[in-house]
């Protein structure tokens, strides 16, 4: 196995909630692994599942989706949407030949830094371990 693999994590972050976690987590100077990259989004259920597709298709090794916690949507119901839509996604997963523990949904609140950190350190070593997605390579066989 490739040891020198450093796994392209595609993060969807709702603004209010996740984003803002995150952005606690960089503040407070915690330390987690710089492999995700970060789309902001206003809310959780602004997230098409075929953007996690799309994320996956363009090379991302793993999609992490996050969103307020249930009942904190700023939009009220947005994340209850995401998560409907994420779980019918996930069950696609397989059907692309696509590992479900590529993929993570997840509430962080503004005040969970440390959470963030810890969903993208835990996220990082399990797609470590798995190693790359290849779907572009995979395709073209
Ligand atoms: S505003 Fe955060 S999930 Fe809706």
């Amino acid at each position: 196995m490739d040891n020198t693999f450093e796994p392209k994590i595609m993060g969807f972050l709702c603004s209010w909630c996740s984003y803002a976690g995150a952005d606690m987590a960089g503040v407070s100077r915690m330390q987690y692994p710089a492999n995700i990259r970060v789309v902001r989004v206003m809310c959780s259920g602004r997230i098409d599942p075929l953007f996690v597709v799309k994320a996956f298709e363009n090379g991302a090794d793993a999609v992490l989706v996050s969103g307020c916690h249930p009942g904190d949507c700023h939009y009220a119901t947005g994340n209850y949407y995401a998560e409907r839509r994420m779980q019918a996604m996930q069950r696609l997963l397989d059907f692309f030949g696509i590992d479900q523990r590529r993929f993570r949904l997840t509430w962080v609140s503004a005040s969970e830094g440390a959470r963030f950190a810890e969903i993208v350190s835990e996220m990082t070593e399990e797609v470590r371990a798995l190693g790359p997605l290849n779907l572009v390579e995979k395709e073209n066989k």
